[in-house]
């Protein structure tokens, strides 16, 4: 009689476990450090769950080999969908190999993964759009349309290992090209080619160092600084810190006109205090619907909604892909789309 209440006790453990991780769900995210991908990491936590998934979620603290292990946990406890914004989008071949092996299906969140054909679909935000509103900003807020100018620019771009940030530099300099081109706007520095301008691992530290640089060779002598392109928060904070040792914020040298994207709360606040112009806002309450969507959908063997099949070439295949739309922000309309939205409250801003 024991040993059949130990065997069926057995069955039902096995069986249990074998249906719990039938809706098991992977969410690999970069970094806690950047405030956005924790709201990321908790949004598609809650959406999943509220649907009846079970989710292990990881962060990674910008280490590819720490984001590789965890991957390939995720596969040995049974994860039946991965959901990956990665560290560097070219390092996922062999543990995608094994998750396909493993029968389990790849959404790329956010940032597209590369040189493989073992992802099946990528929810992000248009990437070239996201550029391409930060430079309109510095095209409006300088008058180059009215044929202001000649001004002076520097220009940053993201992290060379993050398919984005090729992205956000190509939909901005399709904006700022014809007025480079023009005359209308002088990069004193000389930098402009994407390797030369891009801040590894998205990095503040590194964008305040090369900001310093770019400040003592080209704009001690008095020489005006009229806009700076930042492709996003991190990137825009490191900027600020260094315009702010070298004495930009006053009358006489105020802050140039500053980009950035994601409306990080230290972004809204400087937007707030002048300091910074104005930020991209991805809502990443959408983009997480967006891929529980995409969840729900593979797990009834259904195909995800998409509507774009023809930007995202990972080299391997075009990645059937959903864009959200990313809209921009600055200090007078930062209220109704970041508070009367429910993003933040009055006093996270303070
Ligand atoms: C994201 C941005 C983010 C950046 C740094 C990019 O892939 O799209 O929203 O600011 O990574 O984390």
């Amino acid at each position: 009689m024991k040993r059949f209440l130990l065997v069926v006790l057995g069955i039902a453990v096995a069986l249990s476990s074998a249906f719990c991780d039938s809706k098991l769900i992977g969410v690999a995210m970069p970094t806690q450090s950047l405030q956005r991908w924790n709201q990321d990491g908790s949004n598609i936590k809650a959406q999943l769950e509220a649907k009846g998934y079970q989710v292990e979620l990881q962060y990674a603290n910008n280490d590819v080999n720490a984001q590789v292990q965890q991957l390939e946990n995720m596969i040995t406890k049974g994860c039946k969908v991965l959901v990956i914004a990665s560290i560097d989008g070219s390092s996922l071949t062999e543990v995608l190999k094994s998750a396909k092996e493993n029968n389990i299906k790849v959404i790329a969140y956010d940032r597209l993964i590369m040189n493989t054909p073992n992802v099946d679909y990528y929810a992000t935000f248009d990437n070239f759009k996201v550029g391409v509103i930060q430079g309109q900003f510095i095209e409006s807020k300088l008058g180059l349309k009215n044929g202001k100018g000649p001004f002076n620019i520097e220009l940053f771009a993201g992290s060379p290992d993050d398919n984005n940030a090729t992205f956000f530099n190509k939909g901005a300099m399709s904006i700022l090209q014809p007025y480079l081109n023009s005359g209308k706007l002088v990069v004193p520095s000389g930098q402009k080619n994407f390797t030369t301008i891009a801040i590894q691992g998205w990095d503040s530290g590194k964008a305040q160092a090369r900001m310093d640089n770019l400040i003592t060779a080209n704009y001690a002598k008095g020489k005006k600084l009229d806009a700076v392109l930042s492709p996003n928060d991190s990137l825009a904070i490191g900027i600020v810190a260094s315009l702010k040792n070298a004495g930009y914020g006053t009358a006489e040298k105020p802050y140039p006109v500053l980009t950035g994207q994601d409306c990080d709360k230290p972004n809204v606040k400087a937007l707030i205090a002048g300091q910074q112009s104005m930020s991209v806002f991805k809502d990443t309450r959408t983009l997480a619907a967006q891929v529980v969507d995409m969840v729900s959908s593979i797990m009834e063997n259904k195909p995800a909604a998409v509507n774009d099949t023809k930007t995202y070439n990972n080299t391997v295949k075009i990645v059937p892909s959903f864009l959200c739309q990313p809209v921009f922000a600055d200090k007078t309309n930062y209220k109704s789309i970041l508070i009367d939205s429910g993003y933040y409250k009055e006093s996270d801003l303070q």
